[in-house]
């Protein structure tokens, strides 16, 4: 069974900013999928919809099915359990996610005891086994948060995540407060988890260089859609809506010394989701831009095998010869 399939997600706040506009995701265990895009695109109202963590009053419509079980219907006992033992969250910045006053191997523990039936006992051992999964000793689970490094906090964050064995991992910018060489070790460390335990990941960055080396598909979001997905690398290095493109120009490709040289970035800035453009939302900034763009927006259309994009300039991959050989035999009087 699909692990998760979210159908026509809408997520609009209380002030009426659209934040996610009509998103269709699918993700199979053991897949690792990027989420791409600027800053207020909507990754993280996408991310915290998948498990109901948004604000009281804000609207969420469409479907999250995990394991086929809407998500978005299901009663807030059924959530809580769901939200430790099917799938979990690493959000950025680990200081603020962690208590303060207490030890990390008790918070390792803890939604172990709650979730899992185990003893004081099992948790704690469970907690150490964890730490070390992780690349930490298990006697740092003494320790209180303000005494580990900025990359042992969010190894903690993933120990916590995996905790109660769960099939589906949504990471948000898990590495954005991180320095180079400790986002390299946290996203590796993410990618090795992800294979060993074929659980499915969602991994969430503005930087698509990132996700293109980490993750098997990309889809990347402007404006609360999604307007390109597909095979990471060829979304990475051959992006068909012009936004994925700009976006993907933005930063250096790796053992391209060229793209080193020459990043171009996007002018402008995304739009407000409260007052969004008409038409293609991207259209202000669209350096492809039609006159119809103004007025049009355009639905994701398939583009090539597992590959999909919405624009104007996109068309459905070429018919084969046989194909066309065979619609004039069908067409012929
Ligand atoms: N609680 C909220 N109430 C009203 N608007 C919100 C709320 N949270 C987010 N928004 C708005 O929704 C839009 C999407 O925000 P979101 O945080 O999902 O973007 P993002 O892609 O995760 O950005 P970033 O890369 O900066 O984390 C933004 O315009 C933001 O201002
Ligand atoms: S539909 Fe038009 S405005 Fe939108 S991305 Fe394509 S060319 Fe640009
Ligand atoms: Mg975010």
């Amino acid at each position: 069974m699909t692990l998760l399939e979210v159908r026509d997600l809408e997520v609009t706040y209380t002030d009426g900013a659209a934040a996610v506009r009509g998103v269709d995701l699918v993700l199979e265990a053991g897949e690792k999928l990027g989420l791409a895009g600027e800053s207020g695109c909507g990754k993280s109202s996408l991310a915290l919809a998948l498990l109901r963590l948004l604000p009281a009053g804000t609207r969420v419509g469409g479907q999250v099915l995990l394991n086929g079980e809407d998500v978005l219907t299901m009663r807030w006992g059924r959530i809580r359990a769901v939200r430790w033992a099917q799938a979990s969250v690493v959000f950025q910045g680990a200081m603020h996610s962690l208590n303060p006053v207490h030890r990390v191997g008790d918070q390792i523990a803890e939604p172990i005891l709650l979730h899992r039936g185990a003893t004081a006992a099992e948790a704690k051992r469970r907690a150490g086994e964890l730490l070390e999964r992780v690349g930490l000793p298990a006697a740092r689970a003494g320790a209180y948060p303000h005494e580990l490094s900025g990359g042992q906090r969010q190894r903690v964050m993933i120990a916590m995540a995996l905790a109660c064995d769960p099939r589906l991992i949504i990471a948000d910018e898990p590495t954005t407060a991180l320095d180079v060489m400790i986002q390299a070790q946290i996203l590796r460390l993410i990618g090795q988890l992800v294979a060993d335990e074929d659980v499915g990941l969602i991994l969430i960055s503005h930087d698509l260089a990132v996700l293109a080396q980490t993750c098997d598909r990309l889809a990347v979001m402007y404006a609360g859609r999604v307007v390109e997905e597909g095979p990471a690398r060829q979304v990475h290095e051959d992006a068909r809506h012009p936004y994925a493109a700009a976006l993907s120009a933005a930063f250096p490709r790796i053992g391209d010394p060229a793209s080193r040289y020459a990043p171009r970035g996007l002018a402008g800035d995304p739009p407000d989701p409260s007052a969004l453009p008409s038409g293609c939302a991207f259209h202000p900034r669209c350096p492809a831009a039609l006159d119809g763009c103004a007025t049009h927006d355009q639905p994701l259309r398939d583009v090539g095998p597992g590959r999909r994009a919405a624009c104007v300039h996109v068309s459905p991959p070429a018919a084969t010869d046989a194909a066309v050989a065979a619609e004039e035999v069908r067409t012929t009087p």
